[in-house]
């Protein structure tokens, strides 16, 4: 691995996967990657379907991103499995990066409570489960950032200071 954290995004939305919309919260995403010094590797826009989910989120991992965002399918409308997907093919949940999105992001918006927002293991990667409004995606991303280098070092197995 370069010293640049790699990193995967997966847009996930019925609407964006068919062309009916524009998607908005991957290109946010990728701006804030790089404006982390981030190198985003790979870019994904995927229907609401777990599987769809699963087999983009293993094939990033095994493409080499430390770090795989997803943003959308976190609440609680009929087709929101993104939670649900990652659950299935993690090896451990991070509970302390949902709480901490949740938390600060209720500050800005009550309608925050209802994010299923989520970090996890999966293979050698760290997933972290934004929300799917743009805006929405880049805050919490910022909430959880300063802690994601040292978890994805710990993920791919590398030495860390603690
Ligand atoms: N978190 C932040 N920081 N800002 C937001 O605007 N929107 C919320 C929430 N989390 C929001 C947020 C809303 S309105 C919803 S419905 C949930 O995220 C779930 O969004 P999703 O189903 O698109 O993932």
């Amino acid at each position: 691995m370069s010293s640049r954290l790699s990193v995967g995004i997966v847009t996930v939305s019925d609407r964006a996967a068919a062309g009916e919309y524009e998607d908005h919260g991957g290109p946010a995403l990728r701006a804030a990657c790089l404006e982390s010094g981030w190198e985003v590797l790979a870019e994904a826009v995927v229907p609401d379907e777990a599987e769809a989910i699963q087999k983009t989120v293993r094939a990033f991992s095994a493409q080499g991103c430390g770090l795989i965002l997803t943003t959308g399918g976190t609440g609680i409308a009929l087709r929101d499995v993104t939670p649900e997907a990652i659950r299935g093919v993690m090896r451990v949940e991070i509970p302390g990066f949902g709480e901490t999105m949740r938390r600060k992001s209720f500050e800005i918006t009550p309608n925050a409570i209802l994010s299923r927002s989520l970090a996890a293991i999966v293979d050698r990667s760290l997933v972290v489960a934004l929300p799917g409004k743009p805006s929405g995606a880049v805050e919490c991303l910022g909430f959880v950032k300063d802690a994601i280098p040292h978890t994805v070092k710990l993920a791919q197995g590398m030495p860390t200071s603690c």
